[in-house]
């Protein structure tokens, strides 16, 4: 559960209409109770006060606790968390929506210690933040039948539904034939690997192709038509992490040397998880025991998928090696850095790749000057792409290079009125130049479709403030507090705006 760098996009609907998982298990009731057993059945639900996991009765972290009835407390002010992501085998995350919006909890149950804390990306923080939207990127890969950010439920089928890896089945319900739904097993390589690969393969920059969502994948297609996955040229030289299994996979002599005839479905059985004995037993499907030189028995897994802790990590997370090495590899120094390729393809479009090197570069800074190059290169053949152009406004902000910045902010509020970080870039830019009454205008509309930019809104105040208007900055600043009760620049600012 690290916290993932992923652009804020809105959640779409999905690309196809979702029967669930109910018409499933009348007909296939067997696989279907192997199946909710699994920790991707589990990985997401609503919180109810039957699936309490661990104790209440502790104190949480930083003066803030959680009640039995699931009710955050902090600060004097509460959230219901109303739903959970994760299974709990290693822990969960909880969720809770304020007006229109939904957000990540600031404390997280931790399974080992049995324990609350603080959430990951918490840590060092002033104060506990009540204002991080959740990724839908999170939702993406831990639920599923999505619905629109405003809706009252964020998801209606709790963890990974049959139809994520069997597609739409809604006529295959009606007309039970092979042909009218997807088997992964069946198909091709890619397509096959696809399925797995939606949420299992992160890479070092995942990013939606031009013109498409990250949910418009569909499985039985490839996943590369919708997303280009990047990954680090070196592979091996990094450690594993939550979602790494398919780059170190691919890194394996036994991929290599077997091609197509190893995914993961030949380890992972499709509905259940597997004992040691069952991986032992596929090892030998293509190994007989004596091809061990070490001759050492029938525990392969012991000595060829030892698990490792991921470098990066502050929780104590192991993964299982999957580049199955002749020998454990000692845990390296940090992961390998320098230049990015798309996964599968090897080589991507110069839009997709400078959009790859401006993700990677917010964790990597040595690829901040490449990845400003090849945003300036790709931006003319893209006058139209809003995610490219506000990466590129991002870049010039950073460099103090205001001008084309605000030239970019601009452009992109004529083709997305509403795009939150063009909104408050551009105000501050007004302000700039003493134009404050646009500026606040700016500013106001982008806080009524997205209350929660605690930023904008102080700014806001302060704007009102300097214009005389002493009420609105009073008015604003009470705003910011209701969404977060403890923000010190707002308190002192409340203190220092007599009534
Ligand atoms: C009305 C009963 C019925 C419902 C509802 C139903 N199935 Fe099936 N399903 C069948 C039957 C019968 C077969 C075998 C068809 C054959 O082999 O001719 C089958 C086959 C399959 C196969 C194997 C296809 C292959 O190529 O091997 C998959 C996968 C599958 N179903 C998944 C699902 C999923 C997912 C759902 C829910 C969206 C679902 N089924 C709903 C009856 C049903
Ligand atoms: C829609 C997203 C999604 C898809 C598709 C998906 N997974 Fe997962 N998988 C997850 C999530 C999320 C977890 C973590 C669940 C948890 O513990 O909260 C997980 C966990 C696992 C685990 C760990 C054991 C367990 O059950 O928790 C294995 C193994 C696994 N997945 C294999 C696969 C394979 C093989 C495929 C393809 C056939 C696949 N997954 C497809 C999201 C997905
Ligand atoms: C690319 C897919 C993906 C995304 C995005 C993602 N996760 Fe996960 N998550 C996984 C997988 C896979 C695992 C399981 C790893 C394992 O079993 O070791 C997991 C594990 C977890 C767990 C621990 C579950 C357990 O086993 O107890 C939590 C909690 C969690 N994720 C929360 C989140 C939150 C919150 C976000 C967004 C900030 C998020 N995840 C984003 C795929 C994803
Ligand atoms: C994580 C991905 C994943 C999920 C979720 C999933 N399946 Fe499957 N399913 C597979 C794969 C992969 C196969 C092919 C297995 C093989 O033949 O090796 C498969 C095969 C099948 C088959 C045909 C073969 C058989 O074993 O009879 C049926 C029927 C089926 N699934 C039904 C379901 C139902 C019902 C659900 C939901 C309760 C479900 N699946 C959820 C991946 C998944
Ligand atoms: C689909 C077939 C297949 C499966 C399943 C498979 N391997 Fe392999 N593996 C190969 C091939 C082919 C090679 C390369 C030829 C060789 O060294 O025998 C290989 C190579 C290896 C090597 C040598 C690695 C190196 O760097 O030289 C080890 C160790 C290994 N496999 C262990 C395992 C273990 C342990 C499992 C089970 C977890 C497993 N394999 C499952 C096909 C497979
Ligand atoms: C050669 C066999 C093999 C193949 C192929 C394989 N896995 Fe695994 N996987 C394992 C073993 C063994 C474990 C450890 C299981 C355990 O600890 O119970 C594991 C564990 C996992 C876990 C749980 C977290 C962890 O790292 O321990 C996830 C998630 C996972 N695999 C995903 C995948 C995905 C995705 C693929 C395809 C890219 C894949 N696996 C291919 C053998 C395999
Ligand atoms: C006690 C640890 C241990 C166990 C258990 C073990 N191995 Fe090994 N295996 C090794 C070591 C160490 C080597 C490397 C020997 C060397 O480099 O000279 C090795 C080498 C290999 C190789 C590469 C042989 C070559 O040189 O091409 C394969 C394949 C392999 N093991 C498969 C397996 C399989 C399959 C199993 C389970 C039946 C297994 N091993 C169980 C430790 C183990």
């Amino acid at each position: 559960m690290t916290a993932r760098l992923f652009l804020l996009l809105a959640v779409s609907l999905p690309a196809f209409p979702e029967t669930g998982n109910a018409p499933c298990a009348r007909c296939h009731p067997a696989i279907a109770r192997l199946y909710a057993a699994t920790g991707m059945a589990q990985a997401s639900g609503r919180t109810t006060p039957a699936n309490p996991k661990g104790s209440f009765a502790q104190p949480t972290a930083a003066n803030s606790t959680v009640t039995p009835s699931f009710e955050l407390q902090l600060a004097g002010t509460s959230r219901q968390l109303e739903w959970f992501l994760g299974s709990g085998h290693i822990g969960r995350s909880y969720l809770f929506r304020k007006a229109n919006q939904l957000f990540q909890s600031p404390l997280s149950y931790y399974s080992e210690p049995q324990k609350w804390d603080v959430s990951p990306g918490y840590e060092n923080r002033p104060y506990l933040e009540l204002t991080r939207l959740v990724e839908p990127a999170c939702l993406q890969c831990h639920s599923s039948h999505l619905q629109p950010a405003s809706a009252p439920q964020p998801f209606l089928e709790p963890g990974v539904s049959c139809e994520r890896c069997h597609g739409p089945g809604e006529k295959h319900s009606a007309l039970p034939t092979p042909r009218n739904i997807v088997n992964p097993a069946k198909r091709a390589p890619i397509p096959r690997a696809s399925v797995c690969a939606q949420c299992h393969l992160t890479g070092a920059a995942r990013i939606a192709r031009a013109n498409r969502d990250r949910s418009s994948y569909s499985p039985g297609a490839a996943l590369s038509d919708s997303l280009a996955i990047f990954v680090w040229n070196a592979p091996n030289a990094d450690s594993p992490s939550a979602t790494s299994h398919f780059e170190k996979l691919a890194s394996s002599r036994c991929q290599q040397a077997s091609g197509e005839k190893l995914w993961c479905g030949t380890c992972h059985p499709a509905h259940a998880d597997a004992t040691p004995a069952q991986y032992n037993q596929t090892c030998q499907t293509c190994h007989s025991p004596g091809s061990c030189k070490a001759n050492a028995g029938d525990a392969c897994i012991t000595c060829h998928m030892p698990k490792r802790a991921p470098t990066r990590s502050i929780e104590h997370l192991a993964f299982t090696d999957h580049s199955i090495p002749r020998r454990p590899i000692p845990a390296t120094g940090p992961p390998s850095t320098g230049t990015l390729k798309e996964f599968w393809t090897g080589l991507s479009n110069p839009r997709d790749t400078a959009m790859a090197y401006a993700a990677a570069a917010v964790t990597t800074p040595s690829l901040r000057p490449a990845a400003y190059a090849q945003l300036q290169a790709a931006a003319p053949a893209n006058p139209k792409d809003v995610p490219l152009l506000a990466q590129l406004a991002q870049f010039h902000e950073r460099l103090g290079r205001q001008e084309p910045a605000t030239t970019l902010y601009t452009q992109i509020l004529t083709l997305e009125p509403t795009h939150p970080a063009a909104a408050i870039n551009l105000g501050t830019a007004l302000i700039r130049q003493g134009k404050s009454t646009e500026a606040i205008a700016l500013w106001l509309r982008a806080l009524a479709n997205n209350p929660s930019l605690i930023g904008a809104r102080l700014n806001l105040a302060v704007a009102q403030f300097q214009s005389g208007d002493r009420p609105a900055a009073r008015q604003s600043l009470l705003q910011v507090l209701d969404y977060e009760p403890n923000h010190p620049t707002a308190r002192q600012m409340l203190n220092q705006i007599p009534e």
